[in-house]
């Protein structure tokens, strides 16, 4: 789905950049050019970034369980 018209950046795009080292809309903004120009696409680009660093943060602390999991 495409976030940003101006620049053609999609949702993809957003969460290889986040996937790639990115941990903040600025970073992802300044990688992917997204939201640099007209600006209507920023609410939506935040949304994207924030829910892909939400999901990663998620799916990092459960893949740090299953080593204590096994302990006990
Ligand atoms: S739609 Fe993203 S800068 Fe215009």
């Amino acid at each position: 789905m495409y976030v940003c018209l101006c620049t053609g950046v999609t949702d993809g795009k957003i969460r290889d950049a986040i996937y790639d080292g990115c941990c903040s809309y600025r970073e992802v903004r300044e990688a992917t050019g997204v939201a640099s120009q007209c600006g209507k696409c920023a609410c939506l680009a935040k949304q994207v970034v924030r829910e892909t660093l939400s999901s990663l943060q998620a799916s990092q602390s459960v893949m740090s369980y299953p080593a204590e999991f096994s302990v006990a």
